[in-house]
C-alpha cells in the first residue's frame, strides 16, 4: 500500500510533471458542511453552509491537441478522452469532470484539450460534497486555462448542471455555492430562490465542529434523493390547484398542507411538512445566531434531525445512533445528520474542552453497537475555490 498523501498540492505537482513533463496550474476547491436547512435548496428555501478545510486539489494545463487526459491520484486511475467525445465514462469519477466540459461546450467551442491530475482529502460518500468540489475545481480551472470569462456564479451553475444532467443527481445549488463562495470563519446564509447570500460570522474558539462519519455509504442514496425531490414537487402541484401563486414549498404553509395534501397522499404530506417546518427552523436559527444564542440554535439542530428521520425519512440506524449517543450530553450543543442522508456524517457542535472525552466515548459505543470504527473529522471553516 502507498503511504497516505499529506501534501496534496505537492503530490499533484510532482505527478503532473512525471506524467506530462509540465508545471501544473494548481487549484483548490473545498468540501462543505451545512449547519441547518437540509433539503431546502431545491425547494427554494434557505441553507446555512460553509466551506471547510478539506478539499480537492487539481493540477491542469492546456494541450496542443484536442485530447483530455485525466489522472486520479487517490484511485491511481486514468481516463482518456477528447473534447469532441464527451460521454459517461462508466466509472463515475471522470464524469464530474466530463460533465463540466459538456456544460462549457454549450457556450464555447474549445479548441484545445487539457491534462488534469487531481486528488484530495474529502472522504467520498461521506456527505461532504467531494463531487461538487471536483466540479467547481474543474470549472474554475478551465475558465482560467481558456480565458472563458465566467463569473463565480457561472462556475456554481456549471457545476450544478454537470451533476444534474451528466451525473444524473438532481441536486440543488447548495454544495457548489458553498464550495465556490466559502469564506474563512463565516457561514453563508443563502436564499436559494433569489440567490442572495450574506456571510454570517461564526467563530469557533470555544466550540468545535466535529463530524462523526458512520462509514455507511448507501447505494440507493441518489435515486432516493431524486424521489424526495419529486415528492416535494407533487406537494406543490396539489396546492397549486387551489393556490396557483404557490411556486414552491417556500410559499406553502402548514395549513395548505393540512387542507390540500394530507388526505390525498400521506407520504407526500410528511415530506412537505418537514420542508415547511425546516424553513421556519432555519430562519429562527439565524435569529439565534444574531443573538449569539448557540444553545437555542443547537436545540434546533436536534429538531432537524428528528424531522429528517421521521418525516423526510433520509436518515439510517447508524446516523440515528450517533445522534442518540450525544443528545443528552450537556457538552453537546447540537447534533444532526448532515447532507443528502442514508449514510455519511453527523455534524456536532461541541464544547471544546469536552471534545476529546466525548470522541472516545462515542467511538467506543459506536464500535460496540455496530462493529464499525467511526471516523472523526474536526472541521474548520475555510475559503472557497481558488488558486492554491
Ligand atoms: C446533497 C445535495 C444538495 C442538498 C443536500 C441536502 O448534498 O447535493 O443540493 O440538497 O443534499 O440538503
Amino acid at each position: 500500500m502507498n503511504d497516505p498523501i499529506t501534501d496534496y498540492p505537492k503530490s499533484i505537482r510532482n505527478k503532473f510533471k512525471e506524467l506530462f513533463g509540465q508545471e501544473a496550474l494548481i487549484i483548490r476547491s473545498p468540501g462543505r458542511i451545512n449547519l441547518i436547512g437540509e433539503h431546502l435548496d431545491y425547494n427554494m428555501g434557505f441553507v446555512l453552509p460553509a466551506a471547510i478545510n478539506k478539499a480537492i486539489w487539481l493540477g491542469v494545463q492546456k494541450r496542443e491537441d484536442d485530447g483530455i487526459r485525466l489522472h486520479s491520484l487517490d484511485y491511481d486511475d486514468d481516463y482518456l478522452s477528447n473534447i469532441y467525445d464527451i460521454n459517461p465514462s462508466g466509472k463515475l469519477w471522470p464524469d464530474y469532470i466530463l460533465g463540466v466540459v459538456e456544460q462549457i461546450r454549450k457556450n464555447h467551442s474549445l479548441k484545445h484539450g487539457f491534462n488534469l491530475v487531481f486528488g484530495g482529502d474529502i472522504p467520498p460518500g461521506a456527505g461532504l460534497s467531494s463531487s461538487a468540489a471536483l466540479e467547481c475545481a474543474t470549472a474554475f480551472a478551465l475558465n482560467e486555462l481558456f480565458g472563458l470569462g465566467y463569473e463565480k456564479m457561472d462556475l456554481v451553475r456549471i457545476g450544478q448542471a454537470a451533476e444534474n444532467e451528466f451525473v444524473g443527481v438532481k441536486c440543488g445549488i447548495m454544495d457548489q455555492f458553498a464550495s465556490v463562495f466559502g469564506k474563512k470563519e463565516h457561514l453563508i446564509r443563502l436564499d436559494c430562490r433569489s440567490l442572495e447570500s450574506i456571510y454570517v460570522p461564526f467563530h469557533t474558539n470555544d466550540i468545535k465542529i466535529l463530524l462523526f462519519d458512520t462509514r455507511v455509504k448507501h447505494s440507493l442514496a441518489d435515486s432516493a434523493y431524486n424521489q424526495r425531490r419529486e415528492q416535494c414537487e407533487k406537494g406543490v402541484k396539489l396546492i397549486q390547484k387551489f393556490h396557483p401563486e404557490v411556486r414552491s414549498l417556500r410559499d406553502a404553509s402548514q395549513e395548505m398542507l393540512d387542507t390540500y395534501v394530507k388526505a390525498v397522499d400521506e407520504t407526500v404530506y410528511r415530506r412537505c411538512t418537514y420542508i415547511v417546518s425546516e424553513i421556519k427552523r432555519l430562519l429562527n436559527g439565524c435569529k439565534d445566531l444574531e443573538k449569539d444564542d448557540l444553545i437555542s440554535f443547537g436545540k434546533r439542530m436536534f429538531e432537524t434531525h428528528a424531522g429528517l428521520k421521521d418525516l423526510y425519512e433520509v436518515s439510517c440506524n447508524e446516523l440515528d445512533l450517533l445522534v442518540d449517543l450525544v443528545k443528552d450530553n450537556p457538552n453537546v450543543i447540537g447534533a444532526r445528520m448532515m447532507g443528502g442522508g442514508f449514510g455519511g456524517c453527523t455534524i456536532n457542535l461541541i464544547k471544546a474542552e469536552a471534545a476529546n472525552d466525548l470522541i472516545k466515548k462515542v467511538t467506543d459505543a459506536y464500535l460496540s453497537k455496530t462493529g464499525t470504527e467511526m471516523l472523526v473529522y474536526e472541521v474548520e471553516i475555510e475559503e472557497g475555490t481558488g488558486f492554491n
